[in-house]
C-alpha cells in the first residue's frame, strides 16, 4: 500500500537541510510522492528545485492569499512559472478572511483580484487551481464561478468548511483534500462532512510543515505522516485503508496529470 501527500511546504525553513531525512521517513511510511506548494514568487525558485531535484516531488507556482508585502503576480509570471518542467499547479491561492486586522471584506478587493489573476492563469494553462479558503467561502465559490464557468479544475486545500461548501466544491468538478485536521479531537463536524464528500473526489494531503495529525499533534508535520489521515478517513467512511490509499493516488494523479507508477 502507498499513498501521495497532495500539499505540503517542504521549502519552508522547517525542512532546511533535512530533504534526505523526509525523503527517507516517506519511503519507510510507503508516502511515494509528494506535491511541495509555492506561496510566494520569491520562493518559486527554491520549490521549483526540489521538484527538479527529486523524482517523487511535483511542485506549484502561487501566492497564497495571506501574504502581504510579497511580489504581486502577474499572469504572465504565473504563465512562466507554468512552462517549467514538473510544475503540475497553479496556487496555493484563494481567499482568507480570517485575519481581517480591523479591515473590511470590502478592503480585501487586492485578494479577490490576486486571486482571479490565478484563475485566469489556470484556465489559461489548463492546470489545476490549489485553492486556500477560510473565513471566505461564499466570496471564494462566487469568485470562482464569475471567472472559471466549468473551465477550471482543481482542488480545495485543507478542507475545514460546512457541507454546503463543500457541495457546490464538487457541483464544479472540484476535489476535496482532507488534512490531519480530519483527525483532531475537536474536528467532528468536518469528520461529518468527510464521510459524505465521494471517495473519487477526495485527496489527501499534510500542509506540512503545520497540522501535524494525531499522534504527532503539536509537532512539526511532513510528508511521511499522510498515512494517518487516509487512516482516519478510511474509518470514517468503514473501508480498508489500502482502498483509501489507492483512490486518493489515483485522484492526484488525474489531476495533477501526474502518471501512475508503474505496478512493482
Ligand atoms: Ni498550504
Amino acid at each position: 500500500m502507498t499513498f501521495v501527500d497532495s500539499h505540503c511546504h517542504l521549502s519552508f525553513a522547517d525542512f532546511a537541510g533535512r530533504m534526505p531525512e523526509i525523503r527517507a521517513a516517506m519511503q519507510a511510511a510507503g508516502v511515494r510522492r509528494a506535491l511541495t506548494i509555492c506561496t510566494t514568487l520569491e520562493e518559486f525558485e527554491q520549490v521549483h528545485a526540489l521538484a527538479m531535484g527529486h523524482d517523487n516531488l511535483w511542485c506549484s507556482v502561487g501566492v497564497h492569499p495571506d501574504n502581504e508585502g510579497v511580489q504581486e503576480p502577474t499572469l504572465q509570471d504565473l504563465l512562466d512559472g507554468a512552462a517549467r518542467p514538473r510544475v503540475v499547479a497553479i496556487g496555493e491561492t484563494g481567499l482568507d478572511y480570517f485575519r481581517l486586522n480591523g479591515r473590511s471584506v470590502a478592503d480585501m478587493a487586492w485578494q479577490r483580484d490576486r486571486f482571479r489573476v490565478h484563475i485566469r492563469a489556470a484556465k489559461a494553462t489548463g492546470l489545476p487551481l490549489v485553492i486556500h479558503t477560510r473565513s471566505a467561502s461564499d466570496d471564494t465559490i462566487t469568485v470562482l464561478a464569475e471567472e472559471g464557468a466549468g473551465q477550471v479544475r482543481g482542488v480545495f486545500h485543507c478542507f475545514t468548511e460546512t457541507q454546503a461548501v463543500a457541495d457546490a466544491a464538487l457541483a464544479m468538478g472540484f476535489y476535496i483534500s482532507f488534512s490531519g485536521i480530519l483527525t483532531f479531537r475537536n474536528a467532528q463536524a468536518l469528520r461529518d462532512v468527510a464521510r459524505q464528500v465521494p471517495l473519487e473526489r477526495c485527496l489527501i494531503e499534510t500542509d506540512s510543515p503545520y497540522l501535524a495529525p494525531v499522534p504527532y499533534r503539536g509537532k512539526t508535520n511532513q510528508p511521511a505522516y499522510v498515512a494517518h489521515v487516509a487512516g482516519e478517513l478510511a474509518k470514517l467512511k468503514g473501508l480498508p485503508v489500502e482502498e483509501v490509499a489507492a483512490a486518493t493516488t489515483r485522484n492526484f494523479e488525474l489531476l495533477f496529470g501526474i502518471p501512475a507508477e508503474p505496478k512493482a
